[in-house]
């Protein structure tokens, strides 16, 4: 008679909310004002518009929710809703169809001028009391703009009385301000920003936004490390060899060349999302899943990083540049901007001493991954036959992936049947498409509705945000006075000199599925 297996268990069943301030558990946020400056930029148009119809289309919008385009140019209500029709209908997650893009459309406000005239902001008060009126409790404004503009922004603001500082209580409505990333160029910058922002509002009206936290692999973290007994006692130095962390891109700078020469991979992907991401995974337990103990705990933890010193840069650090980034639109033909940057950061802490962290982030490579890859220490070879066993027991790996094929997988070694004692690698995969059998929420949806609810867990505080420029300072010190980045080849697994730099450990990098 054959054995059945038995089933999986129904993980569909047991969902709960965790995250987030208990006011704000599960609640859809009171009805908002939205004002969006730059409201006909790319970034509205790929993900702050997608965003707001996929959470008005989960029924996560109460009425009335305004929301209010700023930008240059004079634009109808109606003619706004149509330049954004074409880049939500090709960027978001759920179908536009007629109606739902109608009831979309009806929400949508625009007031065009120039945001150092007075009479932009009059337009925009009037339109906000209107929205008010109606019934709206909350302001939120999403400054989509070049940080250069923030401060004749918020000094507007401010003149015409539509932003007063208040402390703001999670759940309860309020007037926040997003301020999208980068935050400032370098530790100097980044703090006048934030001193410039704090002299007009408190620091619980401040969202800073990293759309990383947003995304549901990433929250998994806490959920994985904490919701689990299995993990926490062995998430050390103790069992944990070295950590991976990896953000892979295939496609280049997508025309955004301007802003990547001022830019570069080091502030545009390692000082913010990978190293929130390391914090998140390195993080001591927080004393509950408040914000700000949560905060508190990624704040701590970047503090222990150690800090690079200029050798450190030198030896522990690589930069590359896909070959053909200086034929690129907007790109100096000798340009030595880093489109690629490896570098290895260790924790001076109890729990990880002498744990090296790698992160790799680079565009134009072999795949479009993002992960992390805990890789636990080898078991004494005694047991085993000394010449085999080392290349076959392969360490234990947890591969928390981030993106795509959202999921988690380890690899373990197992018996392979049979009348001898061989043993091989196995991968056991979880994916959230097949455990959960829902669609993933794109991290902005998550991130407009919290700070809709005030719920600032999933946005960076202003000591982190200090700290991870002060940790990448050296790094971009060494790398804009000297020559040096390598070419690589598109397509490739970046610059040989990664591998170098793993390799002097004794290790290497996952594959890119070159
Ligand atoms: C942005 C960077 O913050 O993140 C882009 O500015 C990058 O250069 C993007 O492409 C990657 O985001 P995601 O969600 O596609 O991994």
């Amino acid at each position: 008679m054959s054995e059945t297996i038995p089933p999986p268990i129904d993980t569909s069943s047991v969902f709960g909310e965790i995250l987030g301030d208990d006011s704000t558990k599960r609640r859809r946020p009171e009805p908002t004002v939205v004002v969006i400056f730059g409201a006909t930029g790319d970034l509205t148009g790929r993900k702050l518009a997608p965003a707001l119809y996929n959470v008005m289309l989960d029924g996560a919008l109460k009425e009335p929710t305004v929301i209010i385009g700023v930008s240059r140019g004079a634009l109808t209500k109606a003619a706004f809703g149509d330049k954004l029709k074409p880049a939500v209908t090709q960027h978001s997650r759920q179908p536009v169809v007629p109606d739902k893009w109608q009831a979309f459309a009806n929400k949508l406000e625009f007031v065009g001028g120039e945001f150092s005239d007075d009479a932009t902001y009059k337009a925009l008060g009037e339109k906000i009391d209107e929205g008010m009126k109606k019934g709206a409790k909350s302001v939120v404004f999403y400054l989509s703009t070049p940080p250069a503009v923030f401060p004749i922004v918020l000094e507007k603001l401010h003149q015409h009385k539509l932003i007063t500082r208040s402390v703001q209580k999670p759940g309860v409505p309020g007037c926040r301000v997003i301020v999208e990333k980068p935050f400032g160029r370098d530790l100097a910058t980044a703090r006048a920003l934030n001193e410039m922002i704090g002299s007009y509002v408190d620091e619980s009206q401040i969202y800073r936004i990293d759309h990383y936290l947003g995304k549901e692999t990433v929250q998994n973290i806490l959920v994985l490390r904490f919701g689990n007994s299995i993990f926490e006692p062995i998430w050390n130095r103790n069992h944990i060899d070295y950590v991976e962390i990896t953000a892979s891109e295939s496609i280049g700078i997508e025309g955004r060349g301007a802003f990547y020469e001022q830019t570069g991979v080091v502030r545009d992907i390692i000082q913010n999302h990978l190293l929130q991401v390391m914090s998140l995974v390195t993080m001591e337990v927080p004393s509950s899943f408040a914000a700000d103990d949560i905060r508190d705990e990624k704040a701590q933890v970047l503090r222990s990083v150690r800090s690079l010193s200029l050798d450190d840069v030198a030896n522990n650090c690589v930069r590359g540049q896909y070959r053909g980034y200086r034929q690129e639109q907007g790109v100096a033909a000798d340009s030595q901007v880093p489109t690629f940057a490896a570098m290895r950061l260790m924790i001076d802490s109890w729990r990880w001493e002498g744990v090296p962290f790698y992160l790799r982030a680079g565009k134009k490579l072999a795949q479009r991954l993002t992960e992390v890859s805990i890789h636990f220490k080898a078991v004494p070879l005694v047991l085993f036959k000394e010449e085999a066993a080392g290349s076959v027991l392969q360490p234990a790996v947890l591969t928390l992936r981030i993106q795509p094929h959202e999921g988690i997988s380890l690899r373990f070694v197992a018996k392979v049947p049979g009348e001898n004692i061989n043993v091989g690698n196995v991968v056991m995969n979880m994916t959230y498409a097949d455990a959960f059998k829902r669609p993933i929420a794109e991290a902005y949806e998550r991130l407009l509705l919290d700070c809709m609810r005030g719920d600032a867990t999933l946005f960076n505080r202003r000591d982190s945000v200090d700290r991870a420029w002060e940790l990448i300072q050296p790094v971009l010190q060494v790398w804009e006075a000297t020559d040096g980045v390598q070419i690589y080849e598109p397509d490739s697994a970046g610059p040989k000199g990664a591998n170098v730099m793993m390799s002097r450990d004794g290790r290497a990098w996952r594959d890119l599925k070159v």
